[in-house]
């Protein structure tokens, strides 16, 4: 069982916010989100009550994986502003007690950083800043096909995109820079990082890997000891000079793995993005989707608040489709699935993570065909299957079931779309005409009024906080598990299905936030996606 905590930090305490900032608000009608556009919403991101806001990178960089490849790391993309606009951002938020985390991006570069334009003179300084070889290895990349590409006569390696060359972080160099860097911003007054792919950065070896179906070549650069090194170095090197927190997007790992990079004495990070409870619909790979299963993605969940040290608590990112699309459901149950799934995000243990639309139940995009699409995934998928003779037919279900541009459409602030001005660089939902900010805000039943008052709860309740957790039923789609601390218990009831469903077991209690508006279950009849927060008094 999850132990009860007796002191939290305020980012275990905190609501993280994400923005995509291509797609939340753009201010001057070119079309894309940019630094002044976030400006404007902050009062938004206030009243709702988010304490941390999570910046996708808004660094200088060519685009081609909308910033996840970095050519500067010092300085703001044009499109976004500059960094006058950045500087206002962190003032600004930090009067409304907002703090900012940014994206640390070290797994890669882009390949027009000068780092790695000069690393192509193989007598050049910053030749060991990357990884080159005569010859490649059978290593595969995360957007498929080879991870290595040539120039003159050499290859260098990159585990996305052509456009990211991989660091090489056996150069002490590499090191030196990026902590540089991290000085920087934290001198700034940003209060930490969401720190990409994080568990991957350390290649062991570059031996031919064992043959799979998707990342042959994991075994050398998963979770390796030389990668826990790096990090214990940055916490003792920088993070330890500041009040700021790192939360490490760490992709296959185990809870046992995942342990090993947050737990305190480790002194290496402060909470990881796992990626189990994502993977329960699919077979082997995201492009392969299985129906979703509420029962195993309990267990899932479940296994993880029991067993992790703390969770960063997440439904939705920039890079998975819409929840509410895929674990709820968005045609005939939209606002009560919505207000389900909030429910457990903001009453499981661990830190909670609202991504940008969420908070009004954002669906996936109403896409029409690969034109509409801009991910360099999707479209580097696409060529890999059609090169595999995969019908267009079969292609277009990949995407539409799996493609990130579902969660990169524009944040549906009114029922024009309220996002620009200009033609948005990818297309808005049309349902922005009945999902959108402004009605919500208007209407005390929605789901924007739901998540303000789960956070609220939060807030009232330490035992949300530092309560242990325990799992008290996890079948025939019903999830209910209990917080508790020495003087509270909550319990949470869900019925993640279409179906009513008869209350297993008789719970006695107040009921403190119900998505169905009740205020007792006598007739004990849960309908569909119900949810209920209850309070059970601790007899002395
Ligand atoms: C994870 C990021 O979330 C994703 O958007 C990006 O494509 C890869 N890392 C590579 O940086």
């Amino acid at each position: 069982m999850g132990d009860y905590m007796e002191t939290t930090t305020w980012w275990q305490s905190g609501i993280v916010y994400q923005i995509y900032p291509r797609s939340f608000q753009d201010s001057n009608g070119d079309g894309i989100g940019d630094l002044q556009g976030i400006i404007s919403r902050l009062d938004y991101l206030k009243e709702l009550g988010v304490t941390i806001m999570w910046l996708s990178p808004v660094y200088q960089s060519p685009n081609d994986d909308n910033g996840y490849d970095i050519s500067d790391y010092l300085s703001i993309h044009p499109d976004y502003g500059t960094m006058d606009d950045m500087n206002l951002l962190i003032e600004e938020a930090g009067k409304r007690n907002i703090k900012i985390i940014m994206d640390l991006v070290i797994n890669h570069t882009s390949d027009e950083h000068p780092w790695f334009i000069q690393s192509q003179d193989k007598n050049s300084p910053y030749r060991d800043y990357y990884i080159w070889k005569d010859k490649p290895n059978n290593w595969t990349s995360f957007f498929g096909g080879s991870a290595w590409d040539q120039i003159g006569d050499s290859y260098y390696l990159h585990l996305f995109s052509k456009k990211q060359p991989d660091l090489n972080w056996k150069n002490p160099k590499v090191m030196e820079e990026i902590q540089k860097i991290m000085h920087f911003w934290l001198k700034k007054g940003i209060a930490g990082f969401r720190c990409d792919v994080i568990n991957i950065i350390y290649k062991t070896t570059l031996e031919n890997g064992k043959k799979r179906f998707v990342l042959t070549g994991k075994e050398h650069y998963h979770s390796q000891e030389g990668c826990h090194e790096i990090l214990r170095t940055l916490r003792k090197n920088v993070m330890d000079y500041y009040d700021a927190f790192t939360v490490g997007e760490t992709v296959l790992v185990s809870v046992d793995q995942a342990n090993d990079l947050i737990k305190p004495e480790r002194k290496e990070l402060d909470m990881v993005f796992s990626f189990e409870h994502m993977e329960t619909d699919q077979i082997n790979n995201k492009w392969f989707r299985t129906k979703f299963k509420p029962n195993k993605w309990m267990k899932v969940i479940s296994k993880w608040q029991e067993h992790a040290h703390w969770n960063a608590n997440y439904l939705e990112n920039h890079d998975q489709t819409r929840s509410v699309s895929r674990f709820g459901n968005d045609k005939d149950y939209h606002d009560i699935s919505a207000k389900m799934l909030a429910t457990i995000l903001f009453t499981l243990k661990g830190t909670p993570y609202i991504y940008e639309g969420q908070e009004i139940g954002m669906t996936n995009g109403d896409f029409e065909s690969m034109e509409d699409l801009k991910d360099v995934e999707s479209h580097r998928i696409n060529d890999i299957a059609k090169k595999l003779h995969f019908t267009k037919k079969m292609r277009w279900k990949m995407m539409m079931r799996s493609s990130r541009d579902h969660a990169r459409t524009p944040m549906q602030w009114n029922s024009d779309g309220g996002f620009t001005k200009g033609t948005p660089w990818i297309r808005i939902n049309r349902n922005t005409k009945v999902i959108n900010v402004e009605e919500q805000l208007e209407n005390s039943h929605s789901i924007l009024h739901f998540y303000k008052k789960l956070i609220q709860l939060r807030k009232e309740n330490q035992v949300l906080i530092n309560g242990s957790f325990k799992p008290i039923y996890m079948k025939k789609n019903i999830f209910i598990y209990e917080r508790f601390n020495t003087n509270q218990s909550i319990i949470v009831i869900c019925n993640m299905s279409k179906s009513y469903q008869k209350l297993p077991i008789n719970i006695n209690g107040k009921v403190l936030l119900s998505n169905v508006n009740r205020n007792d279950f006598m007739d004990s009849l849960l309908k569909p996606y119900e949810s209920i927060v209850i309070e059970r008094r601790i007899e002395s």
